[in-house]
């Protein structure tokens, strides 16, 4: 079953209409939460950045904390799987084609709910290939925004070439990957680039960062040039939908220290575990 603007039915019968400005103009935000054992995971951080997307676009954002927390509640409960991945999107609504924001207009609000996708082993201990795309995107890509274009061609151009995500290069430095954060590891020191306009901020990435902490580990939040990145002892993946992934392969190339060259290394192996524990505690 699905939610869609407060009534509940089964996919096939939800219907929107061909002016919903989500449809016409990509004129919406989204977000997307983990469950796990039923349980969603980091559930109020991705409310609260529901509600700053919202403010960013002036949209007004149709519910409270606890109403969507009891529609999520309720989502999991109608699906026969236990791990989940809840997500949902706010429109600006239904209008006459005009780019201004029309007047007295009630937001669409979309939910579902599918199976996590699920690592595979081999992800896990051998790590993906990633290949780099320039970062095409507008300014503004720290709003969750549903209009995805640029990041729709930058996986496509990496899919089409065996990867599993991309990198992306604004003005020579690293972004991010077009729906995860992208971290890189120099000697025992975890590197992200800062959250300002041109990432996401991820909330996996505030859950590296906050794991990273707990357990000591040296955490530095700062750009990283395309040059430096290259010389990366390791790379790494950070998404709501995969956790963290080691990145082993970038365009063709393995990343990594001569030691693990083109494997996982130490510290990711210690961050997964963190993470892993945390998901499932
Ligand atoms: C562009 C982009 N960056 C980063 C992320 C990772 O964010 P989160 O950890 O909140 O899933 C996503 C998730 O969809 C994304 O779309």
């Amino acid at each position: 079953m699905i939610f869609l603007n407060g009534d509940w039915m089964p996919i096939e019968d939800a219907k929107i209409s061909v002016l919903d400005r989500g449809f016409i103009y990509g004129d919406g935000v989204y977000e997307y939460v983990p469950v796990i054992n039923r349980k969603p995971y980091r559930l109020l951080p991705h409310l609260a950045r529901l509600d700053k997307s919202c403010q960013e676009i002036g949209l007004k954002n149709p519910y409270s904390v606890e109403q969507w927390s009891d529609i999520i509640k309720q989502i999991i409960a109608k699906q026969s799987f236990d791990d989940q991945g809840v997500y949902w999107q706010v429109t600006r609504g239904v209008a006459k084609r005009d780019h201004t924001f029309p007047k007295d207009v009630e937001p669409t609000v979309f939910m579902m709910s599918n199976p996590l996708p699920k690592l595979t082993q081999t992800q896990i201990d051998d790590g993906v290939a990633c290949y780099t795309y320039p970062d095409l995107r507008w300014h503004r890509c720290h709003i969750k925004s549903i209009s995805l274009l640029g990041n729709v061609l930058a996986r496509q151009h990496s899919f089409e070439q065996g990867g599993v995500e991309c990198v992306m290069l604004r003005d020579g430095f690293m972004t991010e990957a077009s729906a995860s954060n992208v971290f890189c590891v120099f000697g025992d020191t975890i590197v992200s680039p800062p959250k300002d306009n041109h990432i996401l901020g991820g909330i996996t990435l505030d859950g590296v960062m906050e794991l990273a902490t707990k357990s000591n580990m040296k955490l530095v939040v700062r750009s990283v040039p395309e040059a430096e990145m290259w010389t990366a002892d390791e790379m790494w993946l950070s998404s709501s939908s995969k956790g963290v992934l080691a990145i082993t392969s970038l365009d063709d190339k393995p990343i990594g220290n001569p030691l693990h060259r083109g494997k996982p290394g130490p510290m990711f192996k210690k961050m997964f575990a963190i993470m892993q524990a945390d998901m499932h505690a």
